[in-house]
């Protein structure tokens, strides 16, 4: 690969993505507004990060609602590669799930695929990653997700209901399919040529447990996971079942730039759901990006880039749902009103806010495991 070359893979996120070109190599389609207000007459409102197109694409959706106003309810889909601690940018989209689960009134299987990560990084250990599928389950079930109609698949501990449906689609996929999609050479090991396979199953579970292969299906994600539906979607039809329709997020970018994903491999580039006010003060005010200007004077009289100011963005993609509020301190930093520094307390204030609840939702949630467990 080419320096500076933007690379989105399940596995790689890199180089400064134009997501407007993604659209196109992905062969995905833009959420326009004909397709916000077909939404917004189900669901009176329309979520902050549909309003500020962070959920920006899909495949299919003008199907998924056709079904839903013919009555053939759907079910989401999404899930969690356990591997290390949540940040901000997985609650996001975890977020808008739980958004559609409530309006929509619908059913979420939600896969810990405690198999991907061990298979592609060389220095995760099994006993690891079953430390982290502990661990993520509480962010996901603090974020208030109604337990009677969410289900958790865990690979390993489920494979009696994956496994079946995995290898029904594995043996419609060829090596040379998946090479082709991910760009992976001879050197890869079997587990990773096959896993697509069981991200792809859950699309299939709610069907064969209800003998009725029909029921449609929406799978919220951030684009970096949508190669392995692209590979999957030709499979389904062939196997009975109708293609998921699918519905995309850009990046919540890393703390130290607009381009990447936010990413919890290291400690300057994001904010985890376990960090402490002081932790979240610090990562901010040391690594958040800052789109102001040098020096004090400069900035008030030329004014700042809330475009590529990472407290900036994040406000928008989470933390400011006014949108009247978020316009004003955009305008604010833009006129030089707004220093850089005060733009960073807001977004400190905002995050702590937010994590303190999250942080004791998290706690009750450990009593809670059980009821999300798929039985
Ligand atoms: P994982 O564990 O890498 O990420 C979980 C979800 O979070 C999204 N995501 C982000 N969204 C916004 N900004 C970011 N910086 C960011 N980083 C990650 C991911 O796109 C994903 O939706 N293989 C999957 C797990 C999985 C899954 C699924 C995901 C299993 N089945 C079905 C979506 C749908 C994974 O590694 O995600």
């Amino acid at each position: 690969m080419k320096k500076n070359e933007v690379n989105v893979t399940p596995w790689e996120v890199s180089g400064e993505i134009d997501y407007d070109k993604l659209i196109k190599k992905f062969g995905v389609s833009k959420i326009d507004d004909k397709l916000l207000n077909r939404i917004k007459k189900h669901t009176k409102d329309l979520h902050l990060m549909l309003r500020r197109n962070i959920f920006f694409a899909h495949r299919d959706l003008n199907w998924l609602l056709d079904e839903y106003e013919k009555g053939n309810k759907f079910f989401l889909y999404t899930g969690r590669s356990p591997s290390g601690p949540i940040h901000l940018g997985h609650l996001g989209t975890w977020i808008f799930t739980k958004w559609l689960q409530d309006k929509f009134d619908v059913e979420l299987y939600f896969q810990f695929p405690d198999d991907e990560k061990f298979l592609f990084k060389k220095n995760l250990s099994y006993e690891e990653v079953q430390k982290y599928t502990y661990e993520n389950m509480l962010d996901v079930i603090a974020l208030g997700f109604d337990p009677k109609k969410t289900h958790f698949l865990i690979n390993t501990k489920h494979a009696n209901i994956l496994y079946p449906e995995a290898i029904k689609v594995a043996k419609k996929i060829t090596y040379s399919v998946v090479k082709a999609a991910f760009g992976f050479n001879d050197s890869k090991n079997i587990g990773e040529i096959f896993y697509t396979s069981m991200q792809a199953a859950p699309v299939m579970v709610p069907g064969t447990l209800k003998n009725n292969k029909k029921i449609p299906c929406l799978i919220p994600l951030a684009v970096d996971q949508d190669p392995h539906f692209r590979v999957a979607r030709d499979v389904y039809p062939k196997l009975g079942y109708p293609k998921p329709a699918i519905i995309h997020s850009v990046f919540m970018p890393p703390l130290t730039g607009i381009s990447g994903k936010m990413s919890s491999s290291n400690e300057s580039k994001a904010i985890l759901t376990t960090d402490s006010p002081k932790e979240v003060e610090m990562k901010i005010k040391k690594y958040a990006f800052s789109g102001g200007k040098d020096t004090l004077e400069e900035h008030r009289k030329k004014g700042g880039n809330p475009d590529i100011d990472i407290s900036f963005q994040y406000l928008k993609f989470l933390f400011e749902p006014d949108d009247k509020k978020l316009q004003k301190i955009y305008d604010d930093y833009k006129s030089g009103k707004l220093l850089s520094s005060e733009l960073k307390q807001i977004l400190i204030e905002k995050i702590n806010s937010f994590l303190k609840e999250h942080q004791k939702k998290r706690e009750l949630a450990k009593k809670q495991i059980d009821n999300f467990l798929f039985k």
